[in-house]
């Protein structure tokens, strides 16, 4: 059944000029980009994002990195939306992810990882709300 995941191009694909590929292999690949945006995070809610790593050693970095310059959030639409994305992005550390993902192409590190994919439904609608909540969305 067609349903719907968030993603966010990260501070380095944007800096690096990679929104144009990144968004055109996501919409080959059969996803219908449902609400978009250009903003940027402070430390603050970078840290409020990914407060599930609040525990986690690298979540001083990476409230610091992912607050370091323009993301582009987005909400996408397609069948089996938050599996079928996580297979088009690749492994989080882009050492291991499978040739032809966006990690594979576009990551440079385990923290400047390109893209970020929701890992569940329930995910997926919290972390758009917390870019598009009141928002308009096609
Ligand atoms: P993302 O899928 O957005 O979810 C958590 C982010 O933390 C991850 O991508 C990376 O940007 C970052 N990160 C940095 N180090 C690690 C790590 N060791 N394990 C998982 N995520 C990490």
């Amino acid at each position: 059944t067609t349903n719907r995941t968030f993603t966010m191009i990260k501070p380095d694909a944007v800096e690096g000029g990679h929104t144009g590929a990144i968004i055109r292999m996501i919409e080959e690949a059969g996803f219908r980009i449902v609400a978009i945006r250009k903003t940027q995070l402070t430390p603050e809610r970078a840290g409020q994002f990914y407060a599930v790593h609040r525990e986690r050693p690298f979540y001083n970095d990476l409230r610091a990195y992912m607050s370091s310059g323009a993301i582009i959030p987005m909400i996408l639409e397609k069948d089996n939306a938050v599996a079928d994305f996580r297979k088009l992005i690749g492994a989080t550390n882009p050492a291991q992810a499978e040739e032809g993902t966006i990690r594979k192409l576009y990551a440079r590190s385990m923290e400047a990882n390109a893209v970020h994919g929701s890992d569940s439904d329930e995910n997926a609608e919290i972390e758009s709300n917390f870019f598009f909540a009141g928002t308009e969305q096609y």
